[in-house]
């Protein structure tokens, strides 16, 4: 059984059907929301609300210890992380979805290892490569079969929001390599590999970075909240093809 993490757009989680609510408590704390064991598409899927509920959690404030520990004790085989993203390249506008294969990580202060206390020893888990790659294979597929096209790699570059970046920093980022910014995915997949649990995500752009195409003079990101709900459609629909 696989996990869905849905972030900004999930305004419902009644994509998942034969709902049962679990609430867990962990190590590390609640999780953002309580579990939803359930089906989409008619296969066993756990849901997680990223940012809680009702979108208590700006993403500095992510429980992600908690609800990567949470996931992993309640057995799912991996973890298909959702993200909305701003696209960095002109051709990564609204609508786009892309299947990362990097990360550069500029959030800071976030917890984000399990190895932090004396008593858990100190553990440096390779990261090279650090989604999954077999569970990536899976949603590129599920697109493919659905005719919808997606990005098959991309470096997801991730920031500490909860504000947008200023357009020298995604001049900076896109300097680094970077291809679609948000603000999310880190620390979670560091954590879900520190726990060898597989992580994959899947993200969607909903405007153009900071300076870039269309957001050249500014991103009115409440005015974007209709295109996000949207473009959340097309991703759930290749995550329901790829169960
Ligand atoms: N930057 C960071 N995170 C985001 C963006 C962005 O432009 N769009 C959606 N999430």
């Amino acid at each position: 059984m696989l996990a869905l993490i849905g972030g900004s757009g999930f305004t419902n989680d009644d994509v998942v059907t034969d709902r049962e609510e679990v609430e867990m408590t962990t190590p590390y704390g609640a999780p953002s929301a309580p579990l939803v064991f359930g089906r989409l598409g008619g296969k066993p899927i756990v849901f997680l609300r990223r940012h809680g509920r009702s979108h208590e959690y700006a993403p500095h404030n992510v429980p992600s210890r908690a609800n990567i520990w949470a996931l992993k004790h309640a057995g799912v085989e991996g973890v298909v992380a959702a993200g909305t993203v701003g696209g960095a390249e002109l051709d990564l506008g609204p609508g786009a979805i892309c299947i990362p294969d990097q990360i550069l990580d500029y959030t800071w202060g976030r917890p984000s290892t399990y190895y932090d206390a004396p008593a858990a020893g100190v553990k440096h888990v390779d990261f090279t490569h650090p989604f999954d790659e077999a569970l990536r294979a899976r949603l590129i597929g599920a697109a493919n079969r659905l005719g919808r096209s997606v990005r098959p790699t991309g470096v997801y570059a991730c920031t500490q929001g909860p504000r947008l970046e200023t357009a020298a920093e995604v001049r900076r980022i896109v300097r680094d390599g970077g291809q679609l910014i948000g603000m999310t995915l880190m620390p979670e997949a560091a954590l879900a590999r520190e726990l060898g649990l597989p992580y994959a995500g899947i993200c969607v752009s909903v405007n153009h970075a900071a300076g870039i195409g269309d957001s050249a003079a500014g991103i009115d990101f409440e005015a974007l909240k209709g295109d996000v709900e949207r473009a959340v459609l097309d991703l759930v629909a290749i995550v329901r093809e790829a169960l």
